[in-house]
């Protein structure tokens, strides 16, 4: 095992977790709209399960019965046991604990309108309190480790938090106005569910929106929570109706903008690119001598990446979902020294566009049809016939890359292409699944030196020898012939999540 802060246990107000990987709710839309735990969802966890990461946050559930999609429920007694089940299975099998997310979400309609907080009564908001208790009760109830509770993104607490909360009354305007409500449900769940249960929070570091509130309110805001006694606070960042796309005769779906862009960054994006708001918020509690665990999430792709946040001490807890959704042995891989064989995410999200339209969510990387992450336990690694035979050339403004087939005595899962730019040292540069084998890189600069190799990876995520190494010495402005269209990157050829 290899010696990482990443990999040590921690304790959350008893809840023991072996590592500091936490994975982060991820919808799945495999529940059916009636919010009851099925086998679909069973098997989802329990493979996120063998892979042990120290927390699992079970996807978003309603505290209340309000019309939805696809979607867990928390809001009455009657989904107790199957989530009783859930939660034990994942104990008898894993060391990781194993929390809801409960959530409340004020209604939409297809034909844009949307409910405000500006629109729920004194009575509304009570029942609100009184649907998070119950809800956090019954978490407890069910065998679950903890609670955390939704204040991030969309929905209702998050928009009692948000600055664009305009309420004239004691709920709304001021910032203290704006914190009313989440304490009070802090308060409720913390009576119903006792002092000795972890209660987590998430909630955004940052609106992401115009006229949204930035790091400089969430650290006042995490400091209250903190103050409430929450266990841990976990960061997440955007996802707003505010600036969501419209697409007709559809509900508002809160991820289509660019608040939705930061809170799942896409391949565009720097990896931990909202770190910084973990670390502002994590430094501002600590010096108001407060310790409460801060969780930092968003395109953290590898263990030396969350170890680096963690050794600069700028989150406790690395969060994360695609990562996870695309390699569910992440951690297990981690912790046996082997991370080269870890099955990474690049970041196209089409998991995300596959929730936007309430289809089952699934990874693009994972075998055609299958609706959970392969298993293998296979050690062989895959080879290549003919050394892979890349050939790398420039055109029309790209780097086209193209190898042969390699074989495996299982099955060629995917081709992980690395790049050096100017002989600098390799990096990981993306996948792309094992149907194609070819690759144009765009984001190629005139006058550099690009030096390419693939290699190819099987289930198990064991991976072939490097191909031999092609340089491009990649002109600037390669001229086309007057009037000659600019020959079309068909599907495939740039990320497998353009195909989608
Ligand atoms: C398909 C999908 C569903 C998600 N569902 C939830 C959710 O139910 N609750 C939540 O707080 N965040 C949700 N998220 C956000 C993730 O928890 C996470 O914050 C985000 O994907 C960024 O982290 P990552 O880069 O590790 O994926 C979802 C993300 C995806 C891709
Ligand atoms: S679908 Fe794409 S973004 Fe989502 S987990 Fe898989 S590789 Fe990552």
């Amino acid at each position: 095992m290899l010696s990482m802060r990443l990999l040590e246990p921690i304790t959350i107000n008893g809840m023991e977790m072996q590592n500091r990987v936490v994975l982060t709710a991820m919808v799945t839309r495999l529940s059916g709209a009636d919010g009851f735990v099925n086998e679909n969802i069973r098997e989802r966890y329990l493979r996120f399960a063998r892979g042990e990461p120290g927390l699992i946050v079970v996807e978003a559930m309603g505290v209340h019965a309000a019309k939805s999609g696809p979607l867990l429920r928390l809001s009455d007694d009657k989904f107790i046991p199957g989530l009783r089940d859930l939660a034990k299975e994942v104990h008898d099998i894993s060391p990781s604990k194993i929390v809801p997310q409960i959530i409340h979400f004020l209604k939409i309609a297809r034909s844009g309108w949307r409910q405000r907080v500006r629109d729920l009564t004194k009575e509304d908001i009570r029942l609100i309190i009184v649907a998070y208790g119950d809800a956090a009760h019954r978490a407890r109830v069910a065998g679950f480790d903890g609670v955390e509770l939704h204040m991030a993104h969309a929905y209702t607490l998050s928009s009692f938090l948000s600055l664009r909360n305009k309420r004239p009354d004691e709920y709304g305007a001021s910032l203290e106005n704006r914190m009313r409500l989440m304490g009070e449900v802090i308060a409720r769940c913390r009576e119903k569910v006792g002092e000795d249960f972890p209660i987590g929070v998430r909630f955004d570091g940052e609106e992401c929106i115009k006229n949204g509130y930035t790091v400089e309110d969430s650290k006042e805001l995490a400091l209250r929570m903190a103050m409430l006694g929450v266990n841990y606070i976990s960061i997440s960042a955007g996802g707003k109706f505010e600036d969501a796309i419209k697409k007709e005769g559809e509900p508002l779906y809160p991820y289509t903008g660019y608040s939705g862009d930061r809170c799942m960054p896409s391949a565009t994006y720097p990896a931990g690119d909202n770190v910084y708001l973990a670390e502002g918020i994590k430094g501002y509690i600590n010096s108001k001598g407060y310790t409460t665990p801060v969780i930092t999430t968003g395109k953290i792709p590898t263990p030396d990446f969350a170890e680096s946040i963690l050794q600069a001490g700028k989150a406790d807890l690395i969060g994360m979902a695609r990562a996870l959704l695309a390699d569910p042995d992440w951690v297990k891989k981690a912790k046996k020294g082997r991370a080269d064989t870890i099955i990474r995410c690049v970041y196209g999200n089409v998991c995300k566009n596959l929730d936007e339209n309430f289809k089952t969510v699934f990874c693009t990387l994972w075998p055609r049809g299958k609706i959970q992450a392969p298993t293998s336990s296979d050690d062989v690694a895959p080879e290549w016939p003919n050394g892979g035979r890349l050939e790398a050339r420039p055109e029309a403004g790209r780097i086209l890359l193209s190898w042969d087939e390699a074989t495996d005595n299982e099955e060629i899962y995917g081709y992980e292409i690395f790049r050096s730019r100017n002989d600098e040292p390799f990096d990981h540069h993306t996948a792309v699944r094992s149907v194609t084998r070819k690759f144009a890189d765009t984001r190629v600069v005139g006058g550099d030196r690009y030096s390419y190799y693939v290699k190819a990876y099987d289930l198990a995520g064991n991976r072939s020898p490097a191909t031999q190494t092609v340089v491009v010495d990649f002109p600037i402005g390669v001229p086309l012939p007057v009037g000659e269209p600019l020959p079309e990157i068909r599907c495939g050829e740039s990320s497998p999540d353009d195909e989608e």
